[in-house]
């Protein structure tokens, strides 16, 4: 088993490069399914274990696609006729392959999706999305684990989300593209990745406005055609180091940071005493002498990000006084507090709010990631920890950072990735 072993005692200093962004190359890979004509190139695709898991699916659905991990870029071609089920053994690894459910619809007018249970951080329904493809005309059956969409014609609607889900806007937003008519969807996720993913159907053809606001409206067309597409930046990957360099003390430039992508989180990382600023070059973040507490509460954008709250904690525990988290997207989503109290961290949770103590510091010791960010959360928490921390369960990292600890040890970081097998071997020879 594989696992990254931190020693603290190193601000962080220096530059780094964020990738494309996981949250939103994953949606545009399954919108790569509605082009029945021309070829789909999507550029600064990030190299994470989730995107090859949705390259399968894409494929799996009879498209030719092709990753070429040194430029960044994926090709797809899926003018071919389109199968339409997407398998358990795919769902089931990643809930995301969910959004192919829309394009699917839209195109072949029928998808069968294994149904994607719980995951480590609450129940994680999708009955929002399948209120939307409803409304759209599609019946909507479930039987033996998998859900089926069927429509002979979607029909534009106006559909009102109960709570602006991310996956759903994106389904539903994909699903009615080729509606006949007019799809005004209301309520709807207002994150960049929602914002990217209509500035990329409409290249492809698609007539969206509104993305980015509370309400998307959408006029049907016949046809999508494939195209070229840039990925956006990785916000959270680009708040995850912000909190590394608040958190070490340190100075790092987030390369081509974006200040409006993360207004939420910057605004708190201040309040706790870091200087930010935007510079040409990127938003550079300096770590204070000493924390100051915060209270912050989850919310669906522009609030504070569910995908920063594990790193904030970090801060939290670092801070000189009590703290208060609120999570309000997810209801299971405190898990990481469990590790990190193996590392001295004391709070109390009660419901869904974490009242987190200032310990001003944290203990090294061996500790498991929980869910993605929460393996980042431990590993910046193990930069700063008296002794040596060993974060283990780095499945959950690599489904969203790329060379994490590389871009940790560049920045000055004593980080290393070790391969228990082989320091096994090497030991024993
Ligand atoms: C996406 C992100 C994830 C992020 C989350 C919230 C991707 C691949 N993942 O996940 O990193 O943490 O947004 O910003 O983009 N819900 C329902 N019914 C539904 C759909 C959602 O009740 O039909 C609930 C969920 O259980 C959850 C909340 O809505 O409590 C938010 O979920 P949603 O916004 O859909 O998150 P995802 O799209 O799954």
């Amino acid at each position: 088993m594989e696992y990254i072993e931190v020693r603290s005692g190193n601000k962080l200093l220096g530059q780094v490069k964020i990738e494309g962004a996981k949250n939103a190359v994953l949606p545009i890979l399954a919108g790569a399914l509605l082009a029945d004509h021309g070829e789909t190139v999507i550029t600064n695709a990030p190299i994470l274990s989730d995107v090859f898991m949705m390259n399968n699916v894409i494929k799996h659905l009879n498209t030719d696609i092709e990753f070429n991990e040194e430029t960044n870029t994926i090709k797809i071609n899926a003018t071919r006729e389109l199968k339409n089920e997407a398998p358990f053994e795919y769902v089931s690894k990643m809930r995301a392959s969910i959004v192919v459910m829309g394009p699917l619809l839209a195109r072949t007018g029928h998808a069968k999706v294994a149904m994607p249970g719980g995951c480590a951080i609450g129940k994680r329904p999708i009955d929002l999305h399948l209120k939307g493809f409803q409304a759209l005309g599609a019946t909507i059956t479930q039987t033996n684990g998998y859900i089926e969409a069927k429509a002979d014609k979607l029909k534009g609607a106006r559909i009102y989300l109960d709570f602006p889900s991310v996956g759903a806007t994106q389904n539903i937003m994909m699903a009615a593209v080729k509606a006949e008519g007019t799809t005004v969807i209301e309520n709807v996720a207002r994150e960049p990745e929602i914002v990217d993913l209509a500035i990329y159907l409409n290249k492809m053809g698609a007539q969206i406005v509104g993305a980015g606001t509370e309400s998307i409206r959408i006029e049907g067309v016949s046809s999508l055609k494939g195209i070229e597409h840039a990925v956006v930046q990785d916000r959270i990957e680009a708040g995850t180091f912000m909190v590394a360099a608040a958190a070490t003390g340190g100075n790092v430039l987030i390369q081509d940071g974006l200040m409006e992508h993360n207004r939420p989180l910057i605004s708190k990382l201040i309040e706790m005493g870091a200087t930010v600023t935007e510079e040409a070059a990127g938003i550079r973040v300096i770590g204070p002498k000493v924390l100051q507490p915060a209270d912050i509460t989850t919310l669906p954008h522009p609030g504070f990000p569910t995908d920063m709250q594990a790193q904030m904690s970090v801060l939290m525990t670092l801070a000189s006084g009590t703290s208060v988290l609120s999570e309000t997207v997810f209801e299971n989503r405190f898990q990481h507090l469990e590790e990190m109290k193996r590392m001295g961290a004391k709070f109390r949770v009660s419901g869904n709010v974490a009242y987190i103590d200032g310990v001003l510091g944290f203990q090294g010791a061996e500790v498991s990631a929980t869910d993605l960010r929460a393996a980042a959360a431990l590993i910046i928490a193990g930069l700063v920890a008296d002794g040596v921390t060993k974060v283990h369960h780095l499945e959950y990292l690599d489904r969203g950072y790329y060379n994490f600890h590389k871009k940790l040890q560049k920045l000055g970081a004593s980080v290393e990735r070790i391969n228990d097998e082989v320091k096994a071997t090497q030991t024993f020879n």
